[in-house]
């Protein structure tokens, strides 16, 4: 039972009208955003998405994307109309087969009416046809699609999704896709997945992908360029898909060291976290000015920046550590940041400890020591860290350094046994901030809330644990940079779009 309208009054007055059912007062618009705080307008009310089918055509020259996105939901709510997210001009929806009314609302709601509403709790098919050229689209005042000389490239968080997919998005909507784009001959089209096959045909080649698991809209990625693709199998049987740019100049070298070795850091990884959740691997360069990399699903995205010093082997581990912690077990709300970024972080100093370039307690002994008591950085929570914050070095580190607390709080046996389980109990899922602690005092059989509180809800720098304290004060001019130090830091080091 799900009723917007229950006032009598109301039922009354549609009763008065003979034509309308008494029940079609039930019937109510799906709310335009799915309810999360941080952003009100992501995603939409009313109905979940299982599947995306999307079929696309893509001229690199002119930067025109066009074709069908074919949406499985379910309605969640007696709904007289529903919203998607999305920037490009639509050309026809159609609902169950039928043409239905849209209009666009907001910065990036399209609002589908249907001709009969649609009740609660039954399947939709939703078609949209659409063209347009993403870069000249934007929402309040930005644009991730970002062009490439040879081009273009769909990666970004938290909304990637506006400018090439309509979507529910929000990952509290995850979601299986059929990534399908054609081509001009010499063209590769990236995404996630396994490529199931390509074709071509008087001049064009489509690249079909398939992602067989629950995926996040805005780990959903598409890149379309000149790409050297390569393909392998680690050692513990991933297979594993990457793409550089033919156009990554200098950085070429370093961007293949790294990347390369994807292979070899997922079976590094499957030691800590268990087996690697999904179908293949990998990670795609770009020729993008853009100095971040995203955890896309399944294929990473590198900015070339991230090699411009040489190899980084950490960038890597970072973001290969989220397809378990981000991908497969996903934020419910965006304020759940830390699940996803203290854990690629922590991820980062196991790996700088595995190549003897500082352990983990090195690693947050420099964090606690480098930040006076007066740093703005004590005054983001990391366990929700504000939209303004959300990927602020210290949901990282701070974040990280909670980790170690943690730690050192529950014992390695215990951790490491949380560290394997998290991903299992919540895989292809979502979870919260919330539920981890939870979770690690089931785990570890300790009361854990205050230790939560001070590392991850407290505006100010907690006071040195007793067992780091000596340590402290041995030092007093100061905890030793790591070596692995900079390299870490260069993972989120470029914050700008
Ligand atoms: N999740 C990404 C990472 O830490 C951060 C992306 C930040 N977004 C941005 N546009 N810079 O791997
Ligand atoms: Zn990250």
């Amino acid at each position: 039972m799900h009723r917007r309208f229950t006032v009598p009054g109301a039922v009354a007055a549609a009763s008065l009208l003979l034509a309308i059912p008494a029940s079609a007062a039930s019937f109510s618009p799906g709310a335009p955003g799915i309810g999360d705080p941080y952003y009100p307008y992501y995603g939409n009310g009313g109905y979940d998405v299982s599947h995306y089918d999307l079929r696309l055509t893509y001229q690199p020259a002119t930067d025109e994307l066009s074709g069908t996105a074919t949406i499985s939901a379910r309605t969640t709510q007696d709904l007289s109309s529903f919203d998607l997210d999305f920037l490009l001009d639509v050309d026809e929806v159609r609902v169950n087969g039928v043409t239905a009314r849209f209009t666009t609302s907001g910065e990036h709601e399209l609002v589908v009416t249907p001709r009969q509403p649609l009740a609660e709790d039954t399947p939709v098919t939703v078609v949209v046809r659409y063209h347009g050229v993403p870069s000249t689209k934007s929402a309040y005042g930005f644009t991730t699609w970002h062009r490439t000389p040879d081009g273009a490239v769909a990666a970004d968080e938290p909304e990637s999704a506006w400018w090439w997919f309509p979507s529910n998005d929000h990952p509290g909507d995850k979601a299986t896709f059929d990534v399908s784009v054609a081509v001009p001959d010499g063209t590769q089209a990236i995404s996630n997945g396994t490529l199931v096959s390509t074709s071509s045909q008087l001049g064009w080649t489509r690249y079909n992908w398939r992602q067989n698991k629950p995926q996040a809209t805005y780990l959903t990625t598409l890149a379309l360029g000149r790409f050297d693709i390569t393909t392998g199998t680690s050692e513990g049987g991933v297979p594993v898909i990457n793409a550089y740019s033919k156009d990554l100049g200098d950085n070429d070298g370093a961007a293949r060291a790294s990347v390369e070795r994807t292979g070899e850091l997922v079976d590094w990884l499957s030691g800590y976290f268990g087996p690697y959740p999904f179908d293949s691997a990998g990670g795609y360069v770009p020729n993008t000015t853009t100095g971040y990399a995203l955890e896309t699903q399944t294929r990473v995205y590198y900015s070339p920046a991230q090699f411009a010093n040489g190899s980084n082997t950490s960038v890597v581990v970072h973001e290969l550590a989220h397809q378990w912690y981000g991908d497969s077990v996903s934020v419910k709300g965006w304020k759940d940041i830390w699940i996803n970024e203290g854990f690629a972080r922590y991820a980062q100093w196991l790996w700088s400890e595995h190549e003897g370039e500082g352990t983990t307690q090195q690693l947050a002994d420099y964090v606690y020591a480098s930040h006076p008591a007066d740093d703005p950085f004590w005054t983001v929570k990391p366990g929700d860290p504000g939209v303004d914050h959300q990927f602020d070095a210290a949901v990282y580190d701070r974040g990280a350094l909670a980790i170690q607390a943690l730690r050192n709080e529950i014992g390695d046996t215990a951790f490491f046994r949380l560290l394997k389980g998290w991903p299992q109990q919540h895989a292809y899922g979502n979870a919260s901030v919330a539920d981890f602690v939870t979770y690690a005092e089931q785990v570890s059989g300790k009361p854990l809330a205050a230790l939560f509180d001070t590392w991850l809800f407290q505006p100010v720098k907690p006071a040195a644990p007793a067992a780091r304290a000596a340590s402290f004060a041995a030092s007093p001019a100061g905890v030793e940079q790591p070596r692995s130090w900079k390299k870490i830091e260069a993972t989120n080091d470029v914050h700008g779009r």
